[in-house]
């Protein structure tokens, strides 16, 4: 995908805030430090447009981009670092909440997990959560770069298992620092959003 112009429209909290509705938007979730801000640059072709961090909890906001000024894609705040109070925890529950159930302009959350690691309870929720909201339910195994190519059907499976995913092609190994597969995940997107 050729990118013409890509933008930061807003960091949101609340629904007041978010953009008119309208473009169709694709949500990236994930835990903290999975890389969901580094895989937005990476696919916009920027080096920091979405402010990214080695330390968890950088994204608080729920942060929209337009993409060519016809495609949105939003940045979401992660979960699952432990050293977060439990009002912040309701808080990040609160926004999420919010914004799946009202968000018609939504018409994916991608889920990303490390390719790594076997993915945790709090991932299998959100999996479910996305699954249940009616979502397709396709995952990035992102940081795909920090194994070997051949080791990479062996960790897809681990990820499918765990969170029970029928459809192996809905797991895209992706990897941020290279570029991996972001043609792929734009195809996707735009598959999804119709283009
Ligand atoms: P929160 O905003 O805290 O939810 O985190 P995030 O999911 O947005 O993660 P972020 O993109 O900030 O990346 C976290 C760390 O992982 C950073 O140090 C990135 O450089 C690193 N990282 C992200 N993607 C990749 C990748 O594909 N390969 C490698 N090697 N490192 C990556
Ligand atoms: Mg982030």
């Amino acid at each position: 995908m050729k990118i013409k112009s890509a933008e930061l429209l807003i960091t949101a909290g609340r629904p007041d805030q978010y953009p008119e509705e309208g473009k169709f938007e694709v949500a990236f979730a994930g835990r903290s430090n999975v890389g969901k801000s580094s895989l937005i640059n990476s696919l916009i072709n920027r080096k920091s447009l979405a402010r990214t961090s080695g330390q968890p909890g950088k994204t608080q906001t729920i942060n929209f981009y337009e993409i060519n000024k016809e495609i949105r894609i939003v940045d979401l705040p992660g979960y699952g670092y432990a050293r977060v109070s439990k009002t912040s925890r309701e808080k990040w529950a609160k926004m999420i909440e919010a914004y799946f159930k009202v968000r018609k302009s939504l018409v994916e959350v991608i889920l990303l997990v490390d390719i790594r690691h076997e993915p945790g309870e709090h991932d299998k929720m959100m999996y479910d959560w996305i699954k249940s909201c009616g979502f397709n339910g396709i995952i990035i195994a992102t940081k795909a770069d920090k194994i070997s190519r051949g080791n990479w059907l062996k960790h897809i499976n681990i990820i499918a298992n765990k969170l029970g995913v029928e459809n192996k092609e809905f797991i895209i190994p992706y990897s941020a620092s290279k570029h991996t597969n972001r043609d792929k995940v734009w195809e996707t997107i735009n598959e999804l959003v119709e283009i």
